[in-house]
């Protein structure tokens, strides 16, 4: 696996709140807040190498220089519906100026293979090297998805350089075969858990994300 692109976001915090939303007793208000305070960890490295440029600002006291995000860059965000929206909010709050392209997908559960059934991406972009795209999806699972999302944008000639992939838990399966297929995109994830069960569930993570954030779980 090329593991030179894959950060494990290794915090106290992250692991304090992994903890709550592991357990299979954590009700669906706890396991959402619990996530959204893990996501604003997850950005801050997702989001740490993007490019700035140098402008003037007035002070009330002076001139002087200040940095903000490059204005040439367009940034998107990408959820992957639906387990994807619980990152969405949280990464419009703090990247306010995003464009929001949501994806749709689900997965079809005797062949693994995402079925799709929504997506607001464009059939073109205009300067596809100047968009920095964040595709958001908790759970890297079998890869499928994480694959057919990213090749949604490298197909429309985004560099892969510019491509992250946001998640809670991933399987090392699933790592490895991302990473194999793209090998220069960066992954950014809380923890990489022991392996996948005969359905495609991470082992030990948290059962299915969707159900749990939006309180669907069969009971
Ligand atoms: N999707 C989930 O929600 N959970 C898993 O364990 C795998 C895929």
């Amino acid at each position: 696996m090329n593991s030179n692109n894959i950060c494990i976001v290794n915090h106290p915090l992250c692991s304090h709140n992994l903890s709550i939303i592991r357990d299979k007793n954590t009700t669906a208000e706890v396991f959402r807040s619990a996530i959204k305070r893990i996501t604003y960890l997850l950005f801050y490295k997702a989001t740490e190498d993007l490019e700035l440029e140098e402008i003037e600002v007035q002070t009330p006291l002076e001139k002087c220089k200040s940095k903000i995000l490059n204005r040439k860059n367009e940034i998107i965000i990408a959820p992957i519906l639906r387990a994807g929206l619980i990152f969405s909010d949280i990464a419009n709050e703090i990247i306010p100026y995003a464009t929001v392209r949501h994806i749709g997908m689900y997965r079809d559960e005797e062949t693994l293979t995402p079925i799709w059934y929504y997506n607001k991406i464009p059939v073109e972009f205009d300067n596809p090297e100047n968009k920095i795209i964040l595709i958001l999806d908790p759970m890297l699972a079998t890869g499928n998805s994480a694959i057919d999302a990213i090749r949604l944008f490298t197909n429309k000639k985004v560099p892969q350089k510019n491509i992250r992939f946001v998640s809670l838990i991933s399987a090392p399966e699933g790592l490895e075969k991302v990473t194999n297929a793209f090998p220069d995109i960066k992954i950014v994830t809380a923890s990489i858990d022991n392996c996948l069960n005969e359905f495609g569930y991470i082992r030990p993570g948290l059962g299915d994300a969707g159900d749990r954030i939006f309180n669907t779980v069969e009971k």
